[in-house]
């Protein structure tokens, strides 16, 4: 196999794209498709800063290792779930990271925030431990971006992530998901941050394969509340379906994001407001997480604990 740049020894083959490049090219070729789903999507400007939601896995740091690079003003944010060694870990290697290059790490603690941390919050709620920890990330990652001025919160989510979102939704009819399944989401309310995806045109490998090449320290483990089993079964049923007929994830995303994303928006606007407990936006009275957290002091407050922690 050859470079389809320069034509040297390739180091690496992408199907889907009926191509191979060496390893520096495929860096730029990395760089390249980043780049272009930062215009593509406006997803912010080099005079903007960036709220870069780092996990010490590969995607993130990767993410953020380009951004670095290609000039951008960024900072890092890890949200300690407070999930064990795991947690320990991750946050080890973003410290390390943003050493390395210079670069500011905002650390936010979810125990502080909810109550608890995210195993405890998982056995108080008895809701599946990743919705939680989701709505936990989601509510941080915009608050720490506006109490810090930041315009825009990135995250590492790829292709393979967002296609698998995808046919989940679609498996199931999620309307209301659809129109939400976007590289990046505008901020429709003065205190909700821009939310954005610049690796969702790359795929798993692609970004592992860019992480090993520049020598990024990353966490391989996974999360040991593994994601629910069923978005795992999705990604690879995706997975199998690209073997047989590479480009097949790619034109899955990229089709229902071009030809079908807009049927879905909905006709009329959802009323936002401010939470009255916290002030972020809700569409209800209190905010699902000021719920969440409520729920959980209530929980393991010490008149709870001496009865016993029962319903
Ligand atoms: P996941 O939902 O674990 O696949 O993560 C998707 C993206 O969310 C990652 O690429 C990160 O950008 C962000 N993220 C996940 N976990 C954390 C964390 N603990 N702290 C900050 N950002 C995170
Ligand atoms: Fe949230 Fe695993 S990362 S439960
Ligand atoms: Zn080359
Ligand atoms: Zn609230």
């Amino acid at each position: 196999m050859k470079c389809r740049k320069c034509g040297g020894s390739a180091a690496l083959e992408l199907r889907r794209h009926n191509a191979a490049f060496c390893s520096p090219h495929f860096v730029e070729f990395f760089k390249k498709q980043v780049a272009e789903a930062i215009h593509k999507h406006r997803m912010f400007t080099r005079d903007e800063p960036v709220l870069v939601a780092v996990s010490g896995g590969k995607d993130s740091l990767a993410l953020w290792d380009v951004l670095i690079e290609d000039g951008y003003r960024t900072a890092g944010l890890y949200l300690d779930l407070g999930i064990f060694d795991y947690s320990q870990e991750s946050r080890a290697r973003c410290e390390a990271f943003a050493s390395a290059r210079g670069q500011k790490l905002h650390v936010e603690r979810v125990a502080e925030a909810v109550g608890a941390p995210i195993p405890e919050v998982q056995k108080v709620t008895r809701r599946p431990t990743c919705s939680a920890c989701g709505l936990s990330k989601r509510y941080l990652m915009n608050r720490a971006a506006l109490e810090h001025g930041y315009a825009a919160v990135a995250t590492g989510h790829n292709l393979d992530d967002e296609a698998a979102t995808l046919l989940g939704s679609v498996l199931h009819w999620q309307t209301e998901a659809l129109p939400r399944q976007s590289p990046a989401l505008a901020s429709t309310h003065a205190k909700l941050a821009r939310r954005v995806k610049p690796l969702y045109r790359l795929s798993e490998f692609e970004t592992a394969a860019y992480a090993f090449l520049r020598r990024i320290d990353y966490i391989v483990d996974e999360c040991p509340f593994a994601k629910g089993a069923t978005s795992l079964a999705h990604k690879d049923l995706l997975n199998r379906l690209e073997e047989v007929s590479p480009g097949a994830k790619h034109n899955f995303l990229f089709g229902f994001l071009d030809k079908a994303r807009a049927a879905f928006e909905r006709l009329e606007d959802v009323q936002l407001r401010e939470c009255s407990a916290c002030g972020q936006v809700t569409t209800g009275e209190i905010c699902a997480f000021c719920k969440l957290a409520d729920q959980v002091k209530r929980r393991t407050g010490p008149s709870s604990a001496a009865a016993g922690m029962v319903e």
